[in-house]
This record gives C-alpha cells, sequence and structure tokens, in this order.
C-alpha cells in the first residue's frame, strides 16, 4: 500500500509539473506571441503624428485602398489590416485611382490570382506616375513562394511585399514605409499564430468572419497552403467565443468560422477541447444568430461534429466538405486520406442525424494522370451525394508541390472539356435540389437589394441558398419567413409570410 501511494504521489507530482509546465508555456504563447509585436502601439502612434502632420500641412488626408486576392481567410485578413491602417490614421478610399497606400493581400492557393495581380501592377506604373507619393504594398502568401518573390522584386511601383507572418509588425513596417528610403521586403517566418486584439474593419454589418485557426498540417500534394501557411495553429477557445459574445453584442446575425481544416482545431493546443465543443459553446451565447463554418477536411469530419450540429440550433444545417475527387486512385495520389466510400459514409450519417442537412464541396478537375474513367467516378459521386452547390477548379501545378512533378500532366483541352460537364452536371443537381424547396417556408436572413428601384429583397436560408422576394414585406437584415413558389439553379424565390 505505502509503495502504491508513493507511486501515486509521485505521479501526481509528474502531472503537476507537467501542467505547470504547460500552464507556463501557455501563458507565455499568450502573453508574447498572440498580440500585437514588441511596441507595435508605438508604431501606430508614429505614423498617426506622420499622417496628421501631412494633414494639416496639406489640408488633405492620405487614403488607402485594400484588396483581396484570394479566399475568406484572406479576406478576413484584410479586414485586419484595414482595421489597423485606420487605426494609424488612413482614410479608406474604394477608387484605387484616389489611394495614396494601395494594399493587396495575396493568395497562393491557384495560378490565377498570381496572373490577376501581375496584370494589375502593370496597370498601377501610370498611377505611380500621376502620384508619386503613391506607395503600392503586396503582402500575403503568394510571395511566400521564391519564384513569385523572385518575380516581383523587379516590379519598380512595388514599394514593399510582405509575407504570411504580416500582422504581428505591421504599424513598424508601415512606418518604415514612410521613413526610409528603399524597397522593403520581409518574407520570413511563415509558422505565424493568429493574433488576439487587431482592429477590424468589417465589411459588413450582419455578416463576419472569425479566423479560428491559421496554417496547415495536410500536405495535399496538389496544395500549396502548407508551405506558404506554416503548420496549424488554433486560437484559444475562449478568445474566439469572446468575439463572438461581441460580434453578436454588436447586431452580427451570420458568423463564418474560418480555418483550412476547423476540425483540427485544437489539436495543437492538446488542452481536451475539439471543434464541437467550439459548436457547443458558441450555441449557447444569446441572441438571434447563425453559425457557420468552413472548410472541413473529410478525414477528421467525426460522427461527434454531425451530432453536434444537429443538436445545436444555431449552427447553420449546411457542410461544406470538400471532396476533390470520385475516384480513390485520384484522392491516394492527392494524399487525402479517406476513400469515396469513407466520404459517402459520412454524408450519409449526417443526413440520418441532421435534419434538411445540405452539402457544398470543391472538386479538382485534371488533377495528373486522372482518365476518363476516374473523372466519371467523381460525376458519379457527384450524381450520389447531390451537392447543393460546388466550387470547381481545373488542377493547376503550384510549384513545390509533389503533384507538380507527377507525370501524367492532363492536356489543357481536356480538363476543360471535363470541367464544362461537371458543371452541367452540377447545375443539374442544382436545380434539383433548391426545387424541393417549393412549397415549404423557409427562414431567410435578408441582406440587400437586387435592383435599384429597392423592389426585389435577397437574403440566405440556413442553408447558404439564396433567396429573392418582393421587397415590400421585407426588413433589411433581419431574419423573415419566405414561402418559396418558384426554383432556379442559382436562387429561389418566394414570398414573405408572417
Ligand atoms: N489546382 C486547382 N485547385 C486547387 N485547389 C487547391 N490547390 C489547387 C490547385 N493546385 C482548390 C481545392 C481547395 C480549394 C480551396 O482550392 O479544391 O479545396
Ligand atoms: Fe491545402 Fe489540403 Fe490543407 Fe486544404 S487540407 S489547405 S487542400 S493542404
Amino acid at each position: 500500500m505505502d509503495f502504491l501511494i508513493s507511486i501515486m504521489s509521485k505521479n501526481t507530482s509528474i502531472v503537476e509539473l507537467f501542467c505547470i509546465e504547460k500552464l507556463e508555456k501557455m501563458i507565455k504563447l499568450r502573453m508574447e506571441d498572440r498580440k500585437l509585436g514588441d511596441g507595435q502601439l508605438e508604431y501606430i502612434e508614429k505614423v498617426r503624428n506622420i499622417i496628421r502632420d501631412f494633414s494639416l500641412k496639406t489640408g488633405i488626408s492620405i487614403k488607402y485602398f485594400a484588396r483581396t486576392y484570394g479566399c475568406q481567410q484572406n479576406e478576413n485578413d484584410t479586414e485586419k489590416l484595414s482595421g489597423l491602417l485606420e487605426a494609424m490614421g488612413f482614410e479608406p478610399t474604394n477608387d484605387i485611382n484616389f489611394a495614396d497606400l494601395i494594399i493587396f493581400n495575396t493568395c497562393a492557393v491557384r495560378e490565377h490570382a498570381e496572373r490577376k495581380i501581375l496584370g494589375n501592377l502593370g496597370a498601377l506604373m501610370k498611377n505611380k506616375r500621376e502620384n508619386p507619393a503613391l506607395k503600392i504594398v503586396l503582402c500575403g502568401c503568394m510571395f511566400q513562394q521564391p519564384h513569385m518573390a523572385e518575380k516581383i522584386k523587379s516590379y519598380r511601383q512595388v514599394d514593399m511585399i510582405l509575407g504570411t507572418h504580416v500582422m504581428g509588425s505591421f504599424p513598424e513596417k508601415i512606418y518604415k514605409l514612410y521613413t526610409e528610403k528603399g524597397k522593403i521586403i520581409d518574407l520570413e517566418n511563415i509558422d505565424t499564430l493568429p493574433l488576439e486584439n487587431i482592429p477590424t474593419k468589417r465589411e459588413n454589418s450582419i455578416k463576419a468572419w472569425v479566423t479560428i485557426m491559421s496554417g496547415c498540417n495536410n500536405f495535399c500534394s496538389y496544395c500549396v497552403v502548407p508551405y506558404v501557411r506554416g503548420r496549424e495553429h488554433s486560437r484559444y477557445p475562449d478568445d474566439v467565443i469572446s468575439e463572438v459574445k461581441d460580434l453578436v453584442d454588436k447586431g452580427y446575425k451570420d458568423i463564418t468560422l474560418l480555418g483550412q481544416n476547423v476540425n483540427s482545431y485544437c489539436k495543437d493546443l492538446d488542452i481536451g477541447y475539439d471543434f464541437s465543443d467550439l459548436l457547443s459553446d458558441l450555441n449557447k451565447i444569446d441572441g438571434k444568430f447563425r453559425i457557420r463554418f468552413m472548410t472541413s477536411h473529410p478525414k477528421d469530419a467525426t460522427r461527434k461534429l454531425f451530432d453536434t450540429i444537429a443538436n445545436c440550433e444555431k449552427v447553420c444545417k449546411h457542410v461544406h466538405l470538400p471532396v476533390q475527387s470520385g475516384s480513390d486512385r485520384i484522392l491516394k495520389l492527392m494524399n487525402r486520406r479517406y476513400t469515396s466510400e469513407q466520404y459517402l459514409a459520412l454524408v450519409e450519417y449526417a443526413e440520418k442525424k441532421i435534419d434538411g442537412v445540405t452539402f457544398t464541396s470543391d472538386i479538382i478537375v485534371g488533377f495528373p494522370t486522372e482518365t476518363e474513367e476516374d473523372f466519371e467516378k467523381t460525376l458519379s459521386l457527384v450524381e450520389k451525394v447531390g451537392f447543393n452547390g460546388l466550387y470547381t477548379f481545373l488542377y493547376s501545378p503550384r510549384e513545390n508541390t509533389p503533384a507538380a512533378i507527377m507525370d501524367g500532366q492532363v492536356p489543357s483541352d481536356i480538363k476543360s472539356e471535363r470541367f464544362n460537364r461537371l458543371l452541367e452536371l452540377q447545375n443539374q443537381k442544382s436545380i434539383e435540389s433548391n426545387l424541393r424547396y417549393i412549397g415549404k417556408i423557409v427562414e431567410v436572413l435578408t441582406e440587400g437589394y437586387t435592383d435599384e428601384e429597392k423592389t426585389t429583397m435577397t437574403g440566405r436560408t440556413d442553408e447558404n441558398i439564396i433567396v429573392k422576394f418582393p421587397a415590400e414585406a421585407g426588413v433589411l437584415n433581419e431574419f423573415v419567413k419566405v414561402k418559396i413558389e418558384r426554383a432556379a439553379n442559382w436562387a429561389i424565390f418566394g414570398r414573405v409570410v408572417k
């Protein structure tokens, strides 16, 4: 017995030691790494002074224009960069030609954005000639790729290039931009923690994005994200919960939680808490609002997740679950770590548990070695699931990813032909899915008008389906009930009922 007690007390002390160490690590992370870096508040003040002096002398303000090339997570980062710029005294403009500071926040996921950025930079030479004080800043993960960083260095019109870690020292970088000569390039350290308490300029008054984690550990063979955004880092649950509470208090009604793979939320923190727990806790916040989330990796989507969605009335009954391909051979080459059968089993489980659940997905067409037979398996999966909507992508090789150097790259005419067939099938599936709403009453969060005369109002259902209806009975930015009378593949139409 004594022996047992001695082991127990020994173990307890080990556990305690471990906890203290963990606690210290957590506190250190919170205090040091998860807020704006050292002295950044001082830099905000310094830039404010520069801008104030300039405005006093000239009588004009310094305007910034910010544009995002990328996903919602990039959009949310741009909202934070804009919030910081406004804290520094810059004023926003929606017209790039009136801007004194242009900031492009970029994404590396697809080649398309790169071509767009390079084109736009060419056109900005004219702005630079007309306004020699104009500063052009590029940031985000696109330049974390060595070939893009190299290419962009020769663009004389660009004044500053910042990588994915930009947020933590952004005020200091802006101060340098206005006080030092020469191009500033800072592309170190991709492994960034999501920061807390960054002023955010929300682009919408009822819909808000909340980034809950950054990075990705999955290394899908076609994808550049893990190389340019680093490993997964989760925000602490109480930080996320208090941000959402604050948004709800401010009147936001549609909140989307963002992460490359929200299903692995908190795995890096090792605190015995997961994404489903977060959904349950957010669901407890008082008020009428919706919780959405993206993106879910099918390999990490658990039964617990679907059970939680079923039980939480504020969590939308819609799951964005990228399948990428219907062929097991291609899924293996993609390093997705699930089979089409496992994917279909998830969908089946969710449909059984969650009344009226809908799915959307991402599909890549023309992955290296994809044959007609592989592609037909994708069509067959799309047919079986009946997605409510699809984001379809032509495979594009991304530098340094394993798929880019695989043999059997698919010719572009074959990719396009398959892409069009997939779109055609999806259009048909979307209309079939939307026809199911005819005669039903759906709850819509109204978000705007479709015409200048304001005769037709538009909004979205829980499942993210666009609904249009005569505006006279609707109230903007509110939940209304609409009885559906007609459906197209891109929207459903009806009338407000009391
Ligand atoms: N080519 C085409 N599509 C891609 N995606 C990611 N990388 C590539 C690529 N190299 C798509 C995937 C992912 C979505 C965000 O972008 O479908 O889910
Ligand atoms: Fe890219 Fe795969 Fe990570 Fe998604 S899960 S960001 S596709 S590596």
